[in-house]
């Protein structure tokens, strides 16, 4: 399929887009700083924390925020379990049914998966890996290609 436009600075901070790519969901989230500072508490709770993992994460997004730029994540949005998709839970601190060191992330509804705001899984849930990053660059400040 062809590579998809994502115009950035229509997004704020603290939201995300869904664009569409190979028919598949992919999210394009505007990380604040206080959910970037989060990512770096809850290793120990992650089952892939590094994204160690062959096949899910590329080099350029193997790092602690798992994307080219720390504010912007880019994943596609399909659970690694049997494939629904998870919704956004950004609020911290444990959030309604969330753990009490809950940092923002994302909830499957399908059988509850939990993963952090770089598409990290936690330890002994229901889906194995991480989300998927695909492949994407920056065209400039403001514009990523995805494919
Ligand atoms: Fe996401 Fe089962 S499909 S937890």
């Amino acid at each position: 399929g062809a590579p998809v436009s994502v115009n950035l600075s229509a997004i704020p901070a603290g939201t995300m887009v869904t664009a569409e790519w190979q028919g598949k969901p992919v999210w394009i989230l505007h990380r604040t700083p206080e959910m970037i500072a989060g990512l770096s508490k809850i290793d120990q709770f992650l089952a892939d924390p590094n994204s160690d993992r062959p096949g899910y994460t590329p080099e350029y997004a193997k790092n602690t925020h798992r994307s080219r730029k720390e504010q912007w994540f880019v994943c596609v949005g399909i659970c690694t379990h049997l494939g629904c998709s998870p919704s956004p839970r950004f609020a911290m601190g444990g959030a309604e049914g969330m753990p009490a060191n809950w940092e923002g992330g994302f909830l499957c509804p399908c059988h509850g998966s939990q993963f952090d705001l770089a598409g990290r899984v936690f330890k002994n849930q229901p889906a194995p890996d991480n989300l998927l990053v695909p492949p994407y660059y920056f065209v400039d400040d403001n514009t990523i290609m995805v494919g």
